[in-house]
């Protein structure tokens, strides 16, 4: 399983190159310290996109020293200078495929982790995807779970 999600997320990076994000956040540390993905990624529930968190939303905890990781006093930089911290989106599906997450974690009841396999351990920032749906692996769960396969669902 973990190969398999290693060897995806390496066919997609022979098609992009990967990016530099501007900090070196741990999902797993975040994860550890009871934070929940929409505290960070509002949208995510009930919307088509998810949301990247704003830097005010870590002064919550960064307003104060924590632990002595490099990075860390970076985040109250960013804040003092009143900036947003640029991270760089990394999933995106091809422009003519059309995906909501509302409907997969709402209506559907999916957790994250069922796709974003790996964020729950990812000490480093994602510079390259970390999935890789291919049509079929859509469509395969769609017939599993009785959601629709009709072309018009995907592609508007
Ligand atoms: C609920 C509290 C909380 C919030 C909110 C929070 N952090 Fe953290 N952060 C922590 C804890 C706990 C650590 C680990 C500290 C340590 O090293 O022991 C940490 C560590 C870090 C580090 C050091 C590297 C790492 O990930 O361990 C960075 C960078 C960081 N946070 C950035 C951010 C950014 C950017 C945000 C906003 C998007 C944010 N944090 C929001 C609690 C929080
Ligand atoms: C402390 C805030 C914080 C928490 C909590 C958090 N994230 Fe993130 N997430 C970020 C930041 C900042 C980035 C951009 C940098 C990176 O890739 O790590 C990011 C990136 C991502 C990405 C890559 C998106 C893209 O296209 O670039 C995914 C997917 C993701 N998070 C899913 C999750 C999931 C699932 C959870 C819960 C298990 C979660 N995140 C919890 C802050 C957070
Ligand atoms: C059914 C699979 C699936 C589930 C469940 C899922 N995601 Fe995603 N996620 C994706 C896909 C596919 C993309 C790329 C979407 C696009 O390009 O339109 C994505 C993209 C993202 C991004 C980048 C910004 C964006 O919206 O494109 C973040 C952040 C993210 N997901 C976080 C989450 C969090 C947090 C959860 C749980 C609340 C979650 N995802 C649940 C499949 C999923
Ligand atoms: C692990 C399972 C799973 C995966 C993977 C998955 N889906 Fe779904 N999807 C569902 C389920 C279940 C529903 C039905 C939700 C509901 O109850 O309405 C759904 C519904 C949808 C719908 C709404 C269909 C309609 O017209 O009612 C779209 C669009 C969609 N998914 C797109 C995608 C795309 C694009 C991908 C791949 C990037 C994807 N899904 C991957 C489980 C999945
Ligand atoms: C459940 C969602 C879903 C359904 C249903 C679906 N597609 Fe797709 N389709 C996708 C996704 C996701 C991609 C992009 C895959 C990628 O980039 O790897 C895609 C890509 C494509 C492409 C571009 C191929 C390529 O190599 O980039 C074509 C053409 C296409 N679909 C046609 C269809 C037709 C025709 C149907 C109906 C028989 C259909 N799709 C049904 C999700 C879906």
């Amino acid at each position: 399983m973990v190969v398999a999600i290693f060897l995806l997320g390496f066919a997609v990076g022979c098609r992009r190159p990967p990016v530099k994000q501007p900090m070196a956040l741990s999902h797993k540390r975040h994860m550890e310290a009871n934070m929940k993905c929409v505290t960070c990624h509002p949208g995510a529930e009930d919307q088509a996109l998810a949301q990247f968190p704003t830097v005010v939303e870590c002064m919550d905890c960064h307003g104060k020293v924590r632990g002595d990781q490099p990075d860390e006093p970076r985040v109250r930089e960013y804040a003092e200078r009143q900036e947003e911290i640029p991270w760089v989106r990394v999933d995106r599906l091809p422009g003519h495929v059309y995906f909501s997450h509302g409907t997969h974690v709402t209506a559907a009841k999916m957790k994250c982790e069922e796709c974003h396999a790996g964020i729950l351990v990812a000490t480093k920032p994602l510079v390259l995807p970390d999935i890789a749906l291919s049509m079929e692996d859509c469509m395969r769960c769609h017939r599993e779970r009785r959601a629709s396969n009709q072309c018009k669902s995907c592609h508007k």
